[in-house]
């Protein structure tokens, strides 16, 4: 079964019609070139009991394999997506941040104010990606070889430890 992917921008602007929604359509035409099923997208404003809340309820579907967040991982007072994503979570995956901050330091020092966060809530992955569409794309980029073999091991796919070879 292919990836089955949520995208949630967070943006305060966005959400309000005040501003187009680019990092979220950015992403779906990214998601859809790995091959991956986009089965729901949405916009939210930068609450965080609202972000709370759509995320323990899109994880406790199981709809879907990843969500993914763009937006709202910086350092602005209104920035509280990872707080959102670590009050959900059960299991942190601090691997995929760290990668996606290495790779981008190499881009870009801004990087380095990226607070973004990731884990594992039941059986769905929750990944924070940053709000411009470039940079979604950019971070999107470095974990998505590993997406596949990670559902796999989420789904507990007896074929997932063969992954490990690769
Ligand atoms: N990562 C990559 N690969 N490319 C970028 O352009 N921009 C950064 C960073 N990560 C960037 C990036 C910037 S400018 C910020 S402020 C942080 O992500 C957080 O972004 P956010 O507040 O839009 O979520």
């Amino acid at each position: 079964m292919p990836l089955r992917i949520a995208i949630l921008t967070v943006s305060d602007r966005s959400a309000r019609g005040e501003r187009e929604d680019l990092s979220g359509p950015a992403l779906v035409q990214a998601a859809q070139g790995y091959g991956w099923d986009v089965v729901h997208t949405a916009i939210l404003p930068d609450d965080l009991s609202t972000l709370r809340d759509t995320l323990a309820r899109w994880a406790d579907s199981d709809a879907y394999d990843v969500i993914l967040t763009t937006g709202g991982t910086g350092f602005a007072p209104r920035d509280v997506t990872p707080e959102a994503t670590l009050a959900v979570v059960e299991r942190q995956t601090p691997g995929l941040t760290e990668a996606m901050r290495a790779a981008s330091l190499q881009i870009t020092p801004h990087a380095m104010l990226s607070r973004a966060a990731a884990g594992i809530r039941g059986a769905t992955l929750i990944v924070n990606l940053p709000g411009s569409p470039k940079a979604a794309v950019e971070n999107l980029a470095v974990i998505a070889p590993v997406l596949p073999h990670a559902v796999s091991l989420l789904r507990g796919d007896p074929e997932a430890e063969k992954g490990h070879r690769a």
